[in-house]
């Protein structure tokens, strides 16, 4: 069952809380590094104003533990946001209180206020009734389109669903739910996925999943070594990162994999460094020449060609991670070269899906935002997702009053 859509409800003359995930990286001057998150929200918001909606909008911003941190303020946002739009955004300065009940009292149709950061009270995060009911007076409507914290149980997303009969989805939430799910349930084949980032914890539930319902699955990124160094393949992977209480996990992943007919692809060889750093030399190896002294930092040119050339016959492909340590030049060759592979499959008609979090930062620092079918502002929400876990923020959006 769906929850509702924000096109099917009356709008006109309503005000609306519209739940939005503004937890946006800020510089050191409180100026938005990277508003991916508020452009995303923008169909929901001007659609609500097309109607003659009056918008309420609310997030958190960062883990303020219900302290008031002026760095953490959503000040900057709502700046930004009133640049995005073109037109004012008031900005309230706490999200409950006699002052901003004032202001959402006195808001017109076509005009928008953002609250203060939500997280600036504990009673969010132990999503406090009375907190949640203080929230919902606020509105005549309640609109979630917050997926980057759909895997919370909060007051602002979970707690406040209740005072509402009007409740829906807004285009982002419904947009994020659709690519993910039908991706991992119903997708084009073959399917491949590709896995990257530092570590396998955090990423066992996924995986299993994964190798279940993948023909490929392309392994980079730090974790590659913990399944390097299983059975049966039992590399010397040097000093690169392993997780030792992973490693019977891995053996089990490739086990599956082989018993599935999935086709599980590992590093051949790799951009080695004696040390984690941008200055450390650097030199392409293969995994078996790996010294003890040396780690793994990125994948080397030999695996580019053997993951591209799977890529190149994939027609849906999911990525989650990055394949090395992008952040560093001489390390971040083999993440842009499969970030350039997918937006060149995109052109020629696969569907390709980034997870969130290191991917779409990786995709924006080589300027290829925009070149893939779909990338998610959600982390934690698109793993929990397609891991096959339930949101309770989605959830909650489908129960009666
Ligand atoms: C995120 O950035 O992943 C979301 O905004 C959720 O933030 P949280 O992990 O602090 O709940």
């Amino acid at each position: 069952m769906m929850p509702k859509h924000v096109k099917d409800l009356e709008l006109q003359g309503k005000k609306v809380f519209v739940r939005t995930d503004y937890n946006v990286p800020l510089d050191s001057d409180g100026q938005v590094t990277d508003d991916f998150r508020i452009r995303s929200s923008l169909p929901t918001i001007e659609f609500l104003l097309e109607q003659g909606a009056a918008v309420i909008l609310a997030s958190h911003l960062g883990r303020p533990k219900g302290s008031v941190i002026p760095e953490m303020s959503l000040a900057p946002v709502a700046k930004r946001l009133g640049e995005l739009i073109q037109a004012k955004v008031t900005f309230a300065p706490d999200c409950v209180g006699p002052e901003v009940d004032a202001m959402a009292r006195t808001l017109q149709p076509g005009q928008v206020l953002l609250l203060e950061n939500l997280r600036f009270h504990t009673a969010e995060t132990t999503n406090d009734s009375e907190f949640s009911k203080q929230l919902a007076a606020l509105a005549d409507v309640y609109v979630n389109d917050a997926f980057g914290t759909a895997h919370r149980a909060h007051a602002s997303n979970v707690g406040m669903t209740e005072y509402f009969i009007d409740k829906a989805a807004g285009f982002l939430l419904m947009k994020e739910i659709e690519f993910l799910v039908s991706a991992i349930e119903n997708p084009v084949r073959p399917f491949t996925v590709v896995m990257g980032g530092s570590k396998v914890s955090g990423k066992i539930d996924l995986l299993k999943r994964l190798a279940e319902v993948a023909d490929n699955i392309l392994i980079g990124g730090g974790m590659a070594f913990t399944f390097l160094s299983a059975p049966p393949l039992n590399h010397n992977v040097g000093s690169s990162l392993v997780e030792e209480d992973r490693i019977q996990f891995a053996a089990d992943v490739i086990d599956l994999c082989l018993a599935k007919g999935v086709n599980l692809v590992l590093p051949s060889d790799c951009i080695a460094a004696n040390e984690f750093s941008e200055t450390a030399k650097s030199q392409e190896l293969p995994i078996r020449g790996l010294e003890d002294d040396l780690m793994g930092l990125d994948i080397g040119g030999r695996t580019v060609k053997s993951f591209s050339s799977i890529l190149d016959e994939s027609k849906t492909v999911l990525w989650n991670g990055p394949m090395g340590v992008f952040e560093m030049a001489p390390f971040e060759n083999g993440t842009k070269a499969i970030a350039e592979k997918l937006c060149e499959i995109t052109k020629l008609g696969a569907t390709t899906i980034v997870g969130g979090g290191d991917s779409a930062a990786a995709l924006s620092k080589f300027g290829l935002d925009g070149g893939v079918t779909h990338t998610s502002t959600g982390g934690g929400a698109s793993l929990e997702l397609l891991s096959g876990i339930a949101l309770p923020a989605f959830e909650a959006l489908k129960g009666a009053k």
